[in-house]
């Protein structure tokens, strides 16, 4: 039997709830599937602040490393914000993206039918959307130095480096084609080339690029455009490819699509291979949600979505993760609503609103019926498949 060794990080706020109910999922794949999985536990984050006065310790970034992959929640919280504070939880996942090179994080939006009532977004502006975010996670303003506040003469002076290197750019927007490849062929560049002398260096490394991929259709776009025509015209996007704090920023915006940031997954990979794919970073792209913590009332799905992320990208189990989406689709196509699916008008007629338990049993029950779903039939080519 073939065991496969994981890092979980719960985190703080909803982290550790989402964490479990994805961990529960996982460990229901494995059972029936008949691999095995050896967590291992690894405490960052605020809960790490508290722990031992680091959001990460140097020697959890090895032992997570050493494993296949890791399944994190989410850090931060209220408690941890102080703006002073030099030890601030999301230290810790810059320690984890940058240390261990995971360059590339996939954010992929897709709709699920029934969720179309749960986005403010127009029905007929959701029709066809498929898209696949790209964010370059280990350099930009989150990384550049200095990065700091200075006392001036003209008063307090606030500092961050916009950096990348022609290396960092290119290792990211060539994972892009390539998943553009597995894809309709579309990738749209994103940038802000009219102002950036960062943007101008990318656009001219795509453009460079292109040729090795001359059937994907390349665009250029501006941000501020882009982030416009997410919301009038989301379905003519196929893969997207960004700097760092757009690829944040637009993001959380196409997560209104999809119904709720609670239902968006992400992926973040590097080089780096192990025995059975790529190693990576998977965790829902909401953050801890300090206000619902600890009552039950968080959307696991953005996690378990994670999970079949991992279980394709890192295990190389593309059966058993298109089984997880079709049985998170199939849930939600029951009903089973959390608090943050109930459609804005309010209406729940049909639906079962449930916590994030209940959530998740509906899901694990839905496993075996979608062991295979390839099968299943589904429109549109499936994120990830054939890439890279
Ligand atoms: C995300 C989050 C993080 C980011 C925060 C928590 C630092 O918003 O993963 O999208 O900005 O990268
Ligand atoms: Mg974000």
């Amino acid at each position: 039997m073939t065991t496969y060794r994981l890092a979980s990080i719960g985190g703080d706020g909803v982290g550790p709830e989402v964490t479990a109910a994805a961990r529960t999922v996982l460990d229901a794949v494995a059972r029936r599937d008949g691999f095995g999985v050896e967590w291992l536990d690894v405490v960052a984050g605020g809960a790490a602040i508290d722990a031992y006065g680091t959001a990460f310790r140097p020697e959890d970034l090895d032992a997570v490393a050493a494993c296949d992959a890791i399944l994190l929640g989410a850090v931060g919280g209220p408690r941890w914000d102080d703006p002073a504070a030099r030890v601030r939880p999301e230290q810790a996942l810059f320690a984890l993206r940058g240390g261990l090179e995971l360059f590339a994080n996939l954010r992929p939006v897709t709709i699920l039918p029934a969720l179309v009532p749960s986005s403010p977004v127009r029905p007929e502006v959701l029709e066809g959307v498929d898209l696949l975010i790209v964010r370059e996670l280990t350099s930009g303003l989150y990384f550049g130095r200095p990065s700091e506040q200075r006392e001036t003469p003209e008063g307090r002076v606030g500092i961050d480096t916009l950096w990348y290197t022609e290396g960092e750019i290119r290792r990211v927007v060539r994972l892009a084609f390539e998943l553009a490849r597995g894809r309709r062929r579309r990738l749209t560049s994103v940038d802000k080339a009219n102002v950036l002398a960062t943007s101008r260096l990318w656009r001219t490394v795509v453009d460079e690029l292109r040729g090795e991929y001359a059937d994907v259709e390349v665009n250029h776009q501006l941000v501020d455009s882009c982030a416009m025509l997410l919301v009038r015209r989301p379905a003519s996007f196929d893969v997207l490819v960004t700097e760092n704090l757009f690829g944040d920023i637009l993001s959380d915006e196409a997560a209104v699509l999809a119904g709720s940031l609670g239902m968006l997954p992400s992926a973040s990979l590097g080089e780096r291979r192990t025995a059975h794919g790529r190693f990576g970073l998977y965790e829902p792209i909401h953050g801890s949600a300090p206000d619902i913590a600890g009552h039950d009332l968080a959307n696991p799905a953005g996690t378990i979505l994670s999970a079949a992320m991992l279980l394709r990208w890192s295990l190389g189990l593309e059966a058993a993760a298109a089984g997880v989406e079709a049985a998170v689709g199939a849930a939600i196509a029951d009903g089973y609503r959390t608090a943050d699916l109930v459609p804005p008008d309010g209406d729940r007629a049909g639906l079962h609103v449930v916590g994030t338990r209940e959530m998740t049993a509906a899901i694990v029950e839905r496993l075996d019926a979608h062991r295979d779903a390839r099968l299943d039939a589904r429109p549109g080519p499936r994120v990830g498949s054939g890439a890279a």
